[in-house]
């Protein structure tokens, strides 16, 4: 332990309740703790206030639908378009304001700024060219690209012509992009040819063309951003690849009328991890999501116009979407978008950019955060971070040790902090402190946002008393939410409805929706989110599905059988443990482990690499023959290991814990 952190500890160890800043307060979105009340009393009135913040073509008739639960529809009758909501109405008062800030990974290149106005005008040439291409009202079009502007751009493009994006991680590997562009029917991708991190210039465009080949249905055309240019590895496209820039510039000044969407047209599709092998097609819609996402960066962010805000998430994933690109945009304000990684070139580089760009908001993750305070707080003490204002936090529980140290290196303990619990499915942020109103109590997300019901319950449905453990609900549907899984109804119900509702009612109040997360509740109403109750796991705040970590593993050759468990990790959060038994004739060697880990990477990436590959002759069962995860997780952790005396076969947990403890 560094002496800074020793000295920290000391003084803020006793402290756990912290009272929001008063400058923070006196300038805050949001200040009086009546919305608390007034909300639930108006609900879901309520929630026009979030659809006020956006510019309708046509004024909705409805706030809620709630007829046929769970398939909510909200602000029915409205319609609007969200690229318009993002652009246009911004262009008279800050046309010429940053609305985009890009920082390239490599230190010698210039940065680059999009005002509102050249934003407009670059989505607008691009919406252009896709049309040209055939893409139509609806159709879904996939992008598979790095932190470049030409994301954020696609994104907008598709909004502005009315046909929804499926982003895929571009850290996903080949596999993964083609079971999501199948999975959507996807006939158009937009892809780049590399990126850079850590100082090398990574090829993205064989893996992109891998993914092609395993997509079933014949794909009409492929974008390509050149963003490597001579660095590039040298590709001929084809006849159905084009490059962006000739594209754009075939389309120079083209001005496209942004396409009416009605409320509850989608927006867009986002994969994300569950229970099963394959990945779910979440979707959001224009209505609700944008209004969800705008209300939530106005109220917990705090973004005002005026801000330069930054949320150092991906937009590969549903952070990015709704906390770097929608959010931030749909209120006018500047977002800071960076390409690599914090520790190039230096470990100091996200404070050199707060420091450059006088960022007013950060929102990152708790990994990250423990990464910074493992490399020491004469990083960020290189650099003036006084123009920050308030800090956020999002993806996996923060202890509160991460939570003090964020709080005095990065905030001067003059910025609040949001532990922001929500997911993909939720479209925006659920519970959180307010950051102009509520107490914050490290290490707990804080009470469920005015207007949303969450609770803490047994097994039966009934809360939890203070301090017991039980699982998050959410008992009213709220704007943001996921209207269902892309055309998979009855999954949509059985993932995240059947486990408290009664199914069979037409009565809003008997449906309720499951998180699959564990939680806490404290006497104040503060939820502390414990993790996932199903087998998701959460590495670094990236959502993975054990089963199909355990399908690659299972595909690899001389593997018979596979466990996937996430082990407890200092900086990650959690890591990926796997354990793997070998067919008859097969070593469990180095080669063995090589190809296992090569697997997991050919299937999904290396975010899903394992930590540790276990070696066993067999695995934990019950009677009834299911794998007893909890016990290979106590193991992965190296814990006390509860009762073993229902287990088929006891003998084989002292053989694994062994393995564990001596690799
Ligand atoms: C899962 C959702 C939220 C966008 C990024 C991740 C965990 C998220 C918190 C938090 C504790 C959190 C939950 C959730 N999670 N935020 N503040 N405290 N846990 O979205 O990939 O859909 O993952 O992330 O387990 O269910 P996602």
């Amino acid at each position: 332990m560094s002496e800074d952190t020793a000295e920290l500890e000391a003084r803020l160890e006793e402290q756990d309740a912290f009272e929001p800043p008063a400058e923070f307060v006196e300038q805050a979105n949001v200040s009086d703790d009546a919305i608390y009340e007034e909300f639930e009393e108006e609900w879901p009135e309520c929630w026009e206030r979030a659809a006020d913040l956006l510019d309708w073509e046509e004024e909705y008739d409805e706030v809620l639908d709630a007829s046929d639960p769970p398939f909510y529809e909200w602000f029915t009758g409205g319609s609007l378009n969200a690229s318009a909501n993002c652009l246009d109405r911004h262009l008279d008062e800050r046309g010429d304001e940053a609305a985009i800030e890009w920082v390239g990974e490599p230190s010698d290149e210039e940065n680059v700024t999009y005002t509102y106005e050249e934003l407009h005008r670059e989505v607008n040439e691009f919406a252009a060219a896709l049309r040209d291409l055939g893409v139509g009202e609806d159709d879904v079009v996939t992008m598979y690209m790095p932190m470049i502007p030409e994301l954020p751009i696609a994104m907008l493009a598709c909004a502005r012509i009315g046909a929804p994006h499926s982003v895929v991680f571009a850290g996903f590997s080949a596999d993964a992009l083609a079971t999501r562009m199948e999975s959507a029917d996807s006939e158009y991708l937009v892809t780049a040819n590399g990126y850079y991190r850590r100082g090398d210039a990574l090829d993205h465009f064989e893996k992109t063309r891998e993914g092609l080949g395993g997509v079933d249905h014949e794909v009409s055309d492929v974008v390509v951003v050149d963003r490597l240019g001579d660095d590039g590895h040298g590709y001929d496209l084809e006849d159905e690849e084009h490059y962006y820039a000739a594209l754009v510039a075939d389309h120079e000044g083209a001005a496209v009328e942004p396409v009416s969407r009605d409320a509850e047209d989608m927006l867009f599709l986002m994969y994300t991890s569950g229970t099963t092998g394959k990945p779910k097609g979440v979707k959001h819609t224009t209505g609700g999501y944008l209004s969800w996402v705008s209300w939530t960066s106005q109220a917990v962010l705090d973004v005002k116009p005026e801000d330069t805000y930054w949320c150092s998430a991906d937009i590969g994933w549903i952070t990015g979407h709704s906390y770097i690109v929608y959010g931030p945009l749909a209120l006018g304000t500047t977002s800071v978008m960076y390409e690599g990684t914090p520790d190039h070139p230096e470990r100091d580089r996200l404070w050199d950019i707060v420091d450059e760009y006088d960022v007013t908001q950060l929102y990152t993750a708790p990994t990250a955060i423990r990464a910074f305070m493992k490399w020491g707080s004469q990083y960020p003490e290189q650099h003036d971070l006084s123009s920050l204002r308030l800090l956020g936090t999002v993806g996996e529980p923060i202890n509160p040790r991460a939570w003090k140290w964020y709080y005095k290196h990065i905030g001067d303990e003059s910025c609040p902090i949001v532990d922001t619990w929500w997911q993909t499915e939720t479209g925006g942020m659920m519970v959180t402190t307010l950051p102009g109103v509520s107490t914050m109590k490290p290490g707990s997300a804080g009470p469920p946002l005015p207007g949303v019901d969450a609770r803490v319950v047994d097994t039966t449905g009934e809360e939890v008393d203070a301090g017991r453990a039980g699982y998050l609900t959410v008992n009213k549907p709220w704007p943001g939410m996921l209207r269902t899984l892309y055309k998979n109804d009855e999954r949509f119900i059985d993932e995240y409805w059947a486990e408290y509702s009664d199914t069979d009612s037409d009565d809003m109040d008997d449906w309720v929706y499951f998180p699959e997360d564990g939680a806490k509740i404290d006497e104040d109403g503060y939820v502390t989110v414990l993790g996932r109750v199903d087998d998701v796991i959460n590495v670094s705040g990236h959502r993975l599905g054990t089963m199909e970590i355990e399908s690659s593993i299972v595909g690899v050759e001389g593997v018979a059988e596979a466990a996937v468990v996430g082990g407890s990790h200092d900086v990650k959060g959690e890591a990926v443990y796997a354990y793997v038994i070998t067919e008859d004739g097969y070593d469990e060697d180095e080669e063995m482990r090589d190809r296992i880990v090569q697997g997991v990477e050919d299937a999904i990436g290396p975010i899903a690499r394992p930590e540790q590959v276990i070696f066993t002759p067999e695995l934990p069962k019950t009677r009834s023959g299911k794998i007893m995860r909890r016990l290979l997780e106590d193991i992965a952790n190296e814990e006390e290991l509860g009762n073993t005396s229902t287990l088929r076969n006891p003998d084989v947990v002292e053989d694994i814990q062994q393995k564990v403890g001596g690799d």
